[in-house]
């Protein structure tokens, strides 16, 4: 597990921006996970800068969203779909149909998370992105998710229904799905996810804190700040 300390949530989003540039330059065709919440914000406002000026050409990247909120309307300005597009999507050059989101509206979850995990096994992930929730969870892996587990519906844990606002399900990529990306990046800032952080690095691989089970892919990455890493 590789650690990057920053000094606080800029240079957080600059260094991950520049790395996700330069991921593109080298294979233009890269496929990339993408999170949502605060965490990737500021690297995708980089993003949308860089695209700006000249410097990254979004056409030929695919794009995976890790999770959505179940059920939810397109248009619903919580859904991760809207996020995406107001964000990123809406404002660099990526064509419509390399765009790829679990459908919060389907009538069959099951059927949806099954074809998800399809589209990801025929367009395998290059380029993970993630966050962290201060119970561990990545995605919307919640504590008690296993590590065998790929793309399914799930109840949100209750400090997340707290927390996120939001009183139904979700849909998640799994443990399993993310574990199998070739390069893993996960981005923790500010104090509030210090002992996620810490019990994420020192702590035990335990199903309770889902983020732990990154320690076993070889290609993990975490870009801290000063505050997330206040605990270490
Ligand atoms: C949310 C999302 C995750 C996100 C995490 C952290 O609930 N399901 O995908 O990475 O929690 O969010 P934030 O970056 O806003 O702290």
């Amino acid at each position: 597990m590789k650690i990057i300390k920053v000094k606080d949530y800029n240079e957080l989003s600059d260094l991950t921006s520049k790395i996700i540039i330069k991921e593109i330059a080298k294979k233009s065709n890269l496929v990339i996970s993408l999170p949502t919440g605060k965490s990737p914000l500021g690297t995708y406002k980089n993003l949308i800068k860089e695209y700006k000026k000249g410097k990254v050409d979004f056409s030929r990247i695919k794009t995976f969203n890790l999770d959505e909120y179940y059920p939810v309307k397109k248009n619903d300005i919580k859904s991760y779909r809207y996020y995406m597009f107001n964000n990123l999507f809406n404002k660099i050059n990526i064509k419509k149909e390399n765009i790829h989101l679990l459908d919060g509206t389907t009538k069959s979850p099951i059927k949806e998370c099954k074809y998800y995990e399809e589209k990801i096994r025929k367009n395998p992930i290059d380029l993970q992105i993630l966050g962290i929730g201060v119970n561990g969870h990545i995605g919307f892996n919640e504590p008690g998710s296993e590590k065998n587990s790929k793309t399914r519906l799930v109840n949100l844990a209750p400090e997340t229904v707290k927390r996120n606002k939001y009183l139904g399900k979700a849909l998640t990529m799994g443990i399993y799905t993310i574990l199998k990306s070739k390069k893993i990046i996960l981005l923790a800032s500010g104090k509030e996810k210090a002992v996620a952080v810490k019990d994420l690095i020192l702590g035990d691989v335990d199903k309770n804190l889902p983020a732990s089970f990154l320690r076993e892919s070889k290609n993990i990455t975490l870009i801290i700040d000063k505050q997330a890493a206040s605990l270490l």
